[in-house]
C-alpha cells in the first residue's frame, strides 16, 4: 500500500493537544481515532442507502463524462474517508476499460488505509495522500499529483465540515480546463435539525479519546443562518463541562474548569439555490449536472471550470 505523507501522526497528535487547550476542535480530529472512525461509520451508514441511487447514476455516466480524458482517468478524492462511494465510480470506469488511478486524500490514517485497500481489492492502482485539506497548500499539492484532466471528488458533505466560502475556492482554484469536480451538500430541511444519537456519539468521540466521560458535561447543538449568504446555515456543537476536568492529551495535562466550553466540529447546510450560487457565483465553476438523493436531503453537483 502506497501512502504519501504531508501530515504526520506526530503533527496531528500535537495539534490535537493544542486544539483541546484552545477549546476548539477542528473537523479532522473527528475521524482520527478508531473510536471516532467507528462512530462516523455508524453515522454514515444512515445516508448510504439514500445515496445509492445518486452513486449508481454517477457510475452509469462516469465513462461518458470522462470520455474527453482519453484512456487514463486520475481520480482525486478530497476527504475520501473509507472510499466506499468513490469505489462505485472507480469500478465503473475500470469496467469501461479505462486506466484508473485513485488518489484518496485524507487526514485519517485508518480511513486512508481502508480507501487504498478497497481500491486495490478491485485491482485499481491507488496512492493515498495523507494531508490536511484545510491547508490551501496541501490542496494544491494533492491536486498536482496528476496532470489535468482529472476527476476530483469532494463528497459525503465533506465541504460542510469547513468554512465553505474559503474551502470551495481552494478546491475550485485547482480545477483546470478539462477537469471535473463532483461535490455534494446536505440540504437545509427548512426546520431546525434535531441531533440523532449517532450524531451525538460521533461528536463526543474525540473528547472520549481525551478521557472525557459522558457525564462530565453536556453537548449543545445550535443552528444559525450565516449572514454572508442567504440560504447558508451553520450547525455548531459545543461541550460544556459540568465539573472541573483534568485531561491528559498526547502527554500534555490540560485543565478544563466547570462551565467552560469546548467548540466541536461544525456543519454547513444549504438551500439548493445557495449551494448553486456558492459553486458558480462564488467559486467560478459551471454546474453541468445535478443529482438529488432519493430522500431529497442531499444534492450532488457535477462541475467544470466556467
Ligand atoms: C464527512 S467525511 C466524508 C468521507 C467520504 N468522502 C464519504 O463520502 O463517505 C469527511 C472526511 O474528510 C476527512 N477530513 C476532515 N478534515 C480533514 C482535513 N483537515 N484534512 C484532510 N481530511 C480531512 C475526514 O477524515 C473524513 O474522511
Amino acid at each position: 500500500m502506497n501512502i504519501e505523507v504531508l501530515l504526520t501522526e506526530a503533527e496531528i497528535a500535537e495539534e490535537f493537544a493544542e486544539s483541546i487547550a484552545a477549546r476548539d476542535l477542528p473537523e479532522k480530529f473527528f475521524y482520527w481515532t478508531p473510536q471516532s472512525v467507528k462512530a462516523w461509520e455508524a453515522l454514515a451508514a444512515r445516508s448510504e442507502e439514500c445515496l445509492k441511487g445518486t452513486w449508481e447514476s454517477l457510475a452509469a455516466r462516469a465513462a461518458d463524462l470522462t470520455k474527453p480524458f482519453g484512456k487514463r482517468v486520475p481520480v482525486i478524492s478530497f476527504g475520501a474517508g473509507d472510499g466506499l462511494k468513490d469505489r462505485t465510480l472507480l469500478r465503473s470506469l475500470a469496467g469501461a476499460g479505462r486506466e484508473v488511478k485513485y488518489f484518496p486524500v485524507d487526514a485519517s490514517q485508518q480511513l486512508l488505509e481502508t480507501a487504498c485497500a478497497g481500491a486495490e481489492d478491485d485491482d485499481i492502482e491507488a496512492l493515498g495522500i495523507k494531508a490536511d485539506i484545510s491547508s490551501p497548500m496541501h490542496v494544491v499539492l494533492a491536486a498536482d499529483v496528476s496532470e489535468a484532466p482529472r476527476l476530483f471528488l469532494m463528497v459525503g458533505n465533506t465541504l460542510g465540515g469547513f468554512d465553505p466560502m474559503d474551502q470551495i475556492r481552494h478546491v475550485a482554484d485547482c480545477v483546470k480546463k478539462g477537469d471535473i469536480l463532483i461535490v455534494d451538500t446536505n440540504l437545509h430541511p427548512g426546520v431546525p435539525v434535531t441531533p440523532t444519537e449517532e450524531q451525538r456519539r460521533f461528536v463526543f468521540a474525540p473528547l472520549a479519546a481525551a478521557g472525557v466521560l459522558t457525564d462530565d458535561g453536556e453537548l449543545d447543538f445550535t443552528e444559525r443562518p450565516d449572514d454572508r449568504l442567504d440560504g447558508m446555515f451553520m450547525l455548531t456543537r459545543r461541550f460544556i463541562a459540568s465539573r472541573d476536568l483534568r485531561l491528559l492529551v498526547a502527554g500534555h495535562e490540560i485543565s478544563v474548569a466547570r462551565g467552560e466550553r469546548i467548540l466541536l466540529n461544525f456543519r454547513y447546510l444549504f438551500t439548493a439555490e445557495a449551494f448553486r450560487w456558492l459553486l458558480t457565483g462564488h467559486a467560478g465553476l459551471r454546474i453541468v449536472g445535478e443529482i438529488p438523493s432519493a430522500d431529497g436531503k442531499i444534492m450532488t453537483a457535477v462541475c467544470i471550470k466556467a
